[in-house]
C-alpha cells in the first residue's frame, strides 16, 4: 500500500523555501491551541456521526446493492445519463474524467465494455436539447440525482426526460429506465420513488452534496463504467488512516489546512490555486473548487459573529495555464497559495523522436516522453514560483488509479473539514447557496416561495443602472 501512498510535498510553504516569505515552525507552534481544538472538535462531530462521509469508505451493504444494479444497467443499456448538479454531479465527473480514457464514450464498443456516461450538470437549453442527438432514450438509463429530490435545474431536465421516455418506451416501462438517488425519507423525489416503486438509492442524512461523491450519487455511475468502487473506497480508507492522525507533522490534511489558515493569516493569501499536471485531473480541480468554495465560504463564525471568511479557488491546468495564469502567479500580488498535483507514472506515454536532428530548438526534446516534459514544466513553474517567494504546495500521486484518487478525494474532503474548524465556522452548511435557490423558485413562481420576491427586492423598482 505505501508504495501507492499519494504525499504532499510543502517545503515552498516554509522559511526553508521562501524565507521570510515562507511561514515558519514557529507560526505553526503558536497555533497550537487552535489545532488542538480543532482536531477536538472534529472527532466530536465525527464521533456524533454529523461527518457522514468519513464513515462512506466502511458502508460495504451499499456497495454491494450498487453493483448488483449497475450489472444489470451494464447489461441492458448503451447509455447512462445523470441528471444532477453541484454536488451531485461533479464527483462523479472528475472521477470518470480520472479514472477513464478522456474520449471514454467515443471509444468503441469493444474497447469501452460498458455504457457511455453522460453528466448533464446544467440547465442550458442547448444541451437540453444537444444530448438527444448523441442518445436513444430507448437504450438509455438516467440516474435522477438530488439530495434534497427538489432542486430546479435537476428537476427541470428529469421533466423533459420523463416525458420523453413515457412517449418513447411507454409508460409501463418507465420504471425500467430509472434509477433515483435521493435522501432516505425527504423530498419529492423520494415520495415519487416510493409510491412508484423506482429504483432507489440513498444520499444519507448526514452527508452533504459537496462530500457525497463516495456514496451512491458517485459510487452508482461510475460503477456503471466500471470504475473499481472497492478500490476507491479502499484508497479512502487508507487516507482515513492517516489523516485520523493527531500530529499535524504526519498528517497531510491536517497539514495542509493549516498552512493555508496561516497563509491567509499571516500573509492575506486568499486564493487557493488547485494546478494538476494531467488532463485527466482537470476535473479533479473542478471537483475541489466546489467543496472549498462552498465549505468555506461563510458570512457567520460557528458562535453567531459576522466574521465574511473564506478562500476562493481558482482552477488551472499545467502546462496549458503556464501559458496564462502562470505571469499572474508569479509577477502578480501576494495573495495566492498554489496546489501543484503532480503524476508519477502516466498510464501511458509517447516518447519523442530523434528526429529534426540538425534544429537544436527541437532536437533538445528528443528522447524524452510527453510526460517527462510535463512533469519537468511542472518542476520548472514550482522552481520560478519558489524564487519568486510565492507560496505553493506539491500533492503527489504515484499514478492514476481508483486507490490513489480514493486517498486524494478523502484527503481534501478532511483538509477541508479541518479548515473549516480553525476558521471555526460551519463547512456543512450552505446557505448562500440555498438563498439563490430560493429566489429561483420565486421568480419561477413556485407556490410556497412566491412572497419571497419581496424579500429579494426583485422588480422593476431595483433595476436602476442599465446601458
Ligand atoms: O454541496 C451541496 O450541498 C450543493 O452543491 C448541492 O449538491 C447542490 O445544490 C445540489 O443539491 P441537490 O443534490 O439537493 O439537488
Amino acid at each position: 500500500m505505501k508504495k501507492n501512498k499519494i504525499k504532499v510535498n510543502f517545503n515552498n510553504m516554509m522559511m526553508s523555501g521562501l524565507g521570510s516569505y515562507g511561514i515558519s515552525e514557529k507560526d505553526i507552534k503558536k497555533l497550537s491551541t487552535k489545532i488542538k481544538i480543532a482536531i477536538n472538535n472534529l472527532n466530536q462531530k465525527r464521533e456524533d456521526g454529523k461527518l457522514g462521509f468519513m464513515y462512506l469508505p466502511y458502508d460495504t451493504k451499499i456497495k454491494e446493492d450498487i453493483k448488483k444494479v449497475a450489472n444489470m444497467a451494464k447489461e441492458r443499456f448503451e447509455n447512462i445519463l445523470v441528471l444532477g448538479i453541484g454536488g451531485s454531479a461533479l464527483g462523479t465527473i472528475a472521477l470518470q474524467r480520472a479514472l477513464k480514457h478522456q474520449f471514454y464514450n467515443l471509444l468503441p464498443k469493444e474497447k469501452r465494455k460498458t455504457p457511455k456516461l453522460f453528466v448533464i450538470d446544467n440547465v442550458d437549453p442547448e444541451v437540453a436539447s444537444g444530448i438527444f442527438d448523441v442518445i436513444d432514450l430507448k437504450k438509455t438509463m438516467v440516474n435522477i440525482i438530488t439530495k434534497s429530490g427538489e432542486t430546479a435545474e435537476t428537476v427541470a431536465f428529469m421533466k423533459i426526460v420523463w416525458d420523453k421516455l413515457i412517449k418513447q418506451v411507454g409508460k409501463n416501462k418507465l420504471k425500467d429506465h430509472i434509477v433515483v438517488t435521493t435522501d432516505k425519507n425527504k423530498g419529492t423525489l423520494r415520495k415519487i420513488a416510493n409510491e412508484d416503486g423506482f429504483v432507489s438509492f440513498s444520499v444519507p442524512e448526514n452527508v452533504g452534496g459537496r462530500f457525497s461523491v463516495l456514496s451512491p450519487v458517485g459510487l452508482f455511475p461510475l460503477a456503471c463504467i466500471d470504475v473499481n468502487i472497492d478500490e476507491l473506497l479502499k484508497g479512502a480508507e487508507y487516507m482515513d488512516s492517516i489523516v485520523s492522525n493527531p500530529d499535524i507533522w504526519k498528517n497531510p490534511a491536517f497539514m495542509m489546512a493549516v498552512l493555508h489558515y496561516i497563509a491567509d493569516k499571516k500573509f492575506g493569501a486568499k486564493i487557493t490555486v488547485m494546478m494538476p499536471y494531467s488532463n485527466a485531473l482537470k476535473d479533479a480541480a473542478d471537483w475541489f473548487a466546489q467543496l472549498w468554495a462552498e465549505s468555506l465560504g461563510k458570512k457567520h463564525s460557528n458562535d453567531g459573529k459576522i466574521v465574511n471568511v473564506g478562500l476562493t479557488p481558482v482552477k488551472a491546468l499545467g502546462a496549458t495555464d503556464q501559458h496564462s495564469q502562470v505571469q499572474l502567479y508569479n509577477e502578480g500580488p501576494y495573495d495566492k497559495v498554489i496546489n501543484f498535483i503532480r503524476v508519477e507514472k502516466f498510464r501511458k506515454d509517447e516518447v519523442m523522436p530523434h528526429n529534426f536532428k540538425e534544429e537544436e530548438t527541437f532536437s533538445y526534446l528528443s528522447g524524452y516522453t510527453i510526460g517527462e516534459l510535463l512533469n519537468i514544466e511542472q518542476k520548472a513553474t514550482e522552481i520560478a514560483l519558489t524564487k519568486n517567494k510565492r507560496m505553493n504546495m506539491t500533492i503527489v500521486l504515484p499514478e492514476i488509479s481508483e486507490f490513489t484518487m480514493g486517498q486524494l478525494i478523502y484527503m481534501l474532503e478532511v483538509e477541508t473539514a479541518f479548515i473549516g474548524e480553525l476558521y471555526n465556522i460551519n463547512a456543512f452548511d450552505q446557505p448562500g447557496v440555498e438563498a439563490g435557490k430560493i429566489a429561483t423558485y420565486a421568480l419561477m413562481g413556485r407556490k410556497k416561495y412566491k412572497e419571497k420576491i419581496k424579500d429579494f427586492k426583485i422588480g422593476k423598482e431595483s433595476i436602476r443602472y442599465i446601458i
